[in-house]
């Protein structure tokens, strides 16, 4: 299989570099820049290598650098932001902070002609992030293209093999980046496309049944499809060795319990077990009105739950967790303000000491573990499950959370979910009811009643970072105020939220 390397130097994006070269179909592996030898770059049979961005100043002490021979193999080398810097320092250029100060974000970009930027317009938009630039070329090298501050926004050599491009190509900012990695993949590397997700499915069963011979391991299961396709690769690669918990607190939407009971313990025979555990949340929920301390609450009773059952199982040796990359990336930024405080299965290891914890799907992005439940044969409803927080219907009702609360939500919740998803269109990429803790007047048959109010919240958004309220028809929206109110007694009016985040958030607590 052709495959390629990528190098790397501490770049945020080094994950993402590597996705959209699977999204390809070609093969990348990621190796950190010191962890592999010119020697063994050489012997893999790499196509090409990818020299990532990072942090540093080419010249700055203990800056990641590279074997300068590894530009010498043959191999195409595209350097990206600090790996196009680190490629003119070894190759005899001058890197320096730019003159005419950094560059950070959209910036008009000129190319010139070049294999690289084959079908790209003569101008177009990239995504930059830089302080240091190229200022002088190394020899045999010339400017390909050029920003209005960066007149080396990306350099090719006298070969055609080494590249280095100022601009980062992987993000979605830069227009021109999709067809910029297409033609080094296939104009400059000549890969073919042979690379598949079944390829990974199959190797990533293989590792785990290496890795795991002989051992118990244990898995927290939340319904959600991280920890669903996780369960489902592990139970390939070990059987009967991996048990699931799926805690219900009690807490999840209508019907939700059942339907992953029976998914893996029914279809995928899955050894599941399934801990009621709703009234232990509840009783520690009693009285608490507190957004925050709700969440702790529950994250905590969750843990409790968890760490009793698996000590009921005699501490399994492993544990294994549905993290997903962009979970690996915002883990890592502590200094980060809190918000909300997440709940996820994912804050688990911290408080239990396991032998040893698998991740299987540490690499990859949402969508592309959504391609592997597809393959796995997960049905849809859970591959394209919207997000469900950690805490469930606990964030969503308003005020101290009692059962009466919990069952009324779940009913007009459904109802939504139910009208939204039978008009076939795409209105929404989160939507959910809320129960509100304002009780307010209405009237039925003539007859005074009092009771809740529920706000129906939807919005339209690609990483839920920001979002925009969606502009559900009317029609729907007045089809599902008549199912609440006629067939969930005790609710009397329903009201549409229409905040976007910023300034709201989406959950309401
Ligand atoms: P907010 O409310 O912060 O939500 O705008 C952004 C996205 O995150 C989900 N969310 C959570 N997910 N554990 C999770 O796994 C949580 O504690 C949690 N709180 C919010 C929310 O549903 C939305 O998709």
């Amino acid at each position: 299989m052709d495959k390629i390397l990528v190098l790397d130097f501490g770049g945020q994006y080094d994950q993402l570099i590597a996705r959209r070269v699977r999204g390809f179909h070609v093969y990348a592996e990621i190796k950190p820049y010191d962890k592999i030898t010119t020697e063994e770059i050489r012997r893999a049979g790499y196509r090409g290598a990818i020299f990532t961005g990072g942090p540093n100043s080419v010249y700055g002490d203990g800056a990641p650098r590279c074997d300068r021979q590894i530009l010498s193999l043959g191999i195409p080398v595209l350097g990206i932001c600090y790996g196009h810097q680190l490629m003119a320092y070894l190759a005899g250029g001058t890197v320096a902070p730019a003159a005419s100060g950094s560059e950070y974000g959209k910036t008009k970009l000129r190319v010139k002609d070049s294999a690289l930027f084959r079908g790209v317009p003569e101008e177009s938009v990239c995504w930059m992030s830089h302080t240091d630039a190229v200022t002088e070329l190394p020899p045999g090298f010339a400017a390909i293209a050029a920003s209005e501050k960066c007149a080396c926004a990306a350099m090719e050599d006298e070969t055609g093999r080494l590249f280095g491009v100022q601009f980062h190509p992987e993000v979605t900012h830069t227009e021109q980046g999709g067809q910029i990695l297409r033609n080094f993949l296939f104009e400059i590397c000549h890969c073919r496309t042979d690379w598949q997700m079944d390829d990974f499915i199959t190797s990533a069963v293989e590792h785990c049944r290496r890795t795991l011979s002989g051992k118990s391991v244990l898995l927290a299961l939340s319904g959600g499809v991280d920890s669903a396709v996780a369960a489902v690769l592990l139970q390939k690669a070990i059987g009967d060795r991996l048990t699931c918990v799926f805690v219900d607190h009690g807490l999840l939407r209508k019907g939700e319990g059942d339907f992953v009971e029976k998914t893996f313990g029914g279809t995928f025979g899955i050894r599941l077990i399934r801990l009621n555990a709703g009234a232990r949340f509840l009783e520690k929920l009693q009285g608490v009105r507190e957004p925050e301390q709700k969440r702790k609450i529950i994250g905590a009773e969750f843990i409790r739950v968890f760490e009793e059952e698996a000590r009921k199982l005699g501490k399994p040796d492993v544990l294994a967790q549905g993290t997903i990359y962009p979970d690996v990336i915002e883990s890592g930024k502590g200094d980060s303000a809190v918000i909300k405080s997440h709940h996820n299965v994912g804050g688990l290891p911290e408080r239990m000491a396991f032998e040893q914890i698998v991740e299987p799907l540490r690499d990859l992005f949402k969508d592309e573990v959504r391609q592997i439940g597809q393959k796995l044969g997960l049905p849809a409803a859970l591959v394209y499950r919207q997000p469900f927080p950690g805490p469930g219907l606990g964030v969503r009702i308003i005020g101290e959370i009692t059962a009466q609360k919990v069952a009324l939500l779940q009913e007009a919740d459904a109802i939504f979910r139910a009208e939204l998803e039978a008009e076939g269109e795409h209105l929404a990429d989160q939507y959910f009811a809320v129960l509100t803790d304002t009780d307010s007047v209405g009237v039925m048959g003539d007859a005074r009643t009092y009771g809740a109010t529920v706000a129906l919240r939807a919005v339209c958004t690609d990483d839920f970072m920001t979002a925009a309220w969606s502009r559900i028809p009317y029609d729907v929206l007045e089809r599902v105020s008549s199912r609440i109110t006629n067939e969930v007694p005790g609710i009397v009016r329903v009201v549409y939220d229409i905040t976007s985040k910023p300034p709201a958030t989406v959950e309401w607590e």
